[in-house]
């Protein structure tokens, strides 16, 4: 069988690490999609950067709808970044009937509803993966692993930047300033790191998660957010004397107000007590606990940011994608997790 072929728009840190794993672990990589899988284009703002990392192997162009427009190219890959030219590329590739993956937890916190309704519309798939909690695959576990469950809560440490500020902070006693340049060296941070720090980063997650947990649209707009740039050395030192540690937590759990059951969504930095296993993940490091009706307390733990761990969960999309593709499509299983205008009724609750 044919490779498929793929056009990746954006070779930055997490670009530039899909296209080195893809090539590195291609046998394994081929033997589990069933099929070949070719970055066959790249675009990118800077040509000749991106013609060094591919090495030449395949077609680099500056312009990225180019790629989308190319009827030979069956899945994009978008990793520029943000709700501007991202917005566009990601659409004109769902009404040009290709498939989508997608790093980018801005954009389906925000315009996630479209896109997911563009994209059921077209019968094509959109697979996001990498946008929550870096390698770990939670996307795959909520959606699937734990598919037999009423899930009542999700809480977690998703945002790696904030968790290495405040780790370093207390371990090291570094300045936040300091920690924070080292984190955008380590390309852990968003282009704009008022993102990470401020919490957003945290609750578009937090707001993708909800909407596969509890089969919602995204609605980013109502989440409370806090970040930790209030949070002072001093804060750090006193919750460690009395037995906690500062964690920036996303919590997204059921509720009831005045009869009606809704959604809490939010983002703020919690007092953990030491001995608790989240309050012992550090660095960049993510941890998320899931509580299901069935199944009881769950813990998934891994990289959350970072050129590679990222680029692993981009190619597992990579692989579901090739390997629904390729079957006959009166069996392919449905693989849009966000259900745009399902359950409308439950909202999420004003804090
Ligand atoms: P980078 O800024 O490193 O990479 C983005 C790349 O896109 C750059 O090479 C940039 O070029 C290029 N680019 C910008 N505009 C265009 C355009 N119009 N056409 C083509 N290329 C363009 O970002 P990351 O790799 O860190 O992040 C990519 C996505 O992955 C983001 O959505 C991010 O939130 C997400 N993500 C990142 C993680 C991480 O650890 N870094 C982890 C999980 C998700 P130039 O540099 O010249 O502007
Ligand atoms: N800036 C994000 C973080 C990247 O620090 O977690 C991973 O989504």
């Amino acid at each position: 069988m044919k490779p498929i072929k793929v056009g990746l728009l954006g070779i930055g840190t997490v670009g530039a690490g899909t296209f080195d794993v893809l090539a590195r672990n291609q046998e394994e990589i081929t033997r589990r999609a069933g099929r070949g899988i070719e970055i066959v284009a790249v675009a990118d703002l800077n040509t000749a950067r991106a013609t060094e990392l591919t090495g030449g192997k395949c077609k680099v162009v500056a312009d990225a709808r180019e790629i989308v427009n190319d009827p030979e190219i069956d899945i994009v890959i978008e990793l520029i970044g943000g709700y501007g030219i991202a917005r566009e590329l990601v659409m004109a590739a769902i009404a040009n009937g290709k498939h989508v993956v997608t790093a980018n937890k801005a954009l389906l916190a925000t315009h996630g509803n479209e896109i997911f309704a563009a994209a059921q519309e077209k019968g094509v798939m959109v697979a996001f993966e990498a946008a929550v909690a870096g390698g770990i695959p939670i996307i795959k576990a909520l959606r699937e692993g734990l598919t037999a469950n009423r899930i009542q809560w999700i809480a977690g440490i998703i945002n790696g930047t904030t968790n290495f500020i405040l780790s370093e902070m207390r371990d090291k006693g570094l300045d936040f300033d300091v920690v924070l340049k080292e984190a955008q060296r380590l390309g852990y941070a968003e282009a704009d790191p008022t993102f990470d720090i401020e919490g957003v980063d945290a609750a578009h997650k937090a707001t993708i998660m909800s909407a596969i947990a509890f089969g919602i649209p995204v609605q980013f707009d109502k989440a409370h957010v806090e970040g930790i740039t209030k949070l002072s050395a001093t804060d750090i030192k006193y919750a460690e004397q009395l037995g906690y540690r500062i964690k920036l937590l996303g919590i997204a759990k059921r509720a009831v107000v005045n009869g009606a059951e809704g959604i809490e969504l939010r983002v703020h930095p919690t007092l953990i007590p030491a001995k608790r296993l989240i309050a012992n993940v550090e660095g960049a490091m993510n941890a998320v606990l899931v509580q299901g009706d069935a199944v009881g307390a769950t813990l998934y733990y891994g990289k959350g940011a970072g050129a590679e761990p990222t680029a692993s969960a981009v190619i597992a999309d990579l692989v579901d994608i090739t390997r629904l593709a390729t079957a006959d499509p009166e069996h392919r299983v449905p693989h849009l997790a966000f259900q745009p205008n399902a359950m409308n009724d439950i909202q999420i609750l004003p804090m």
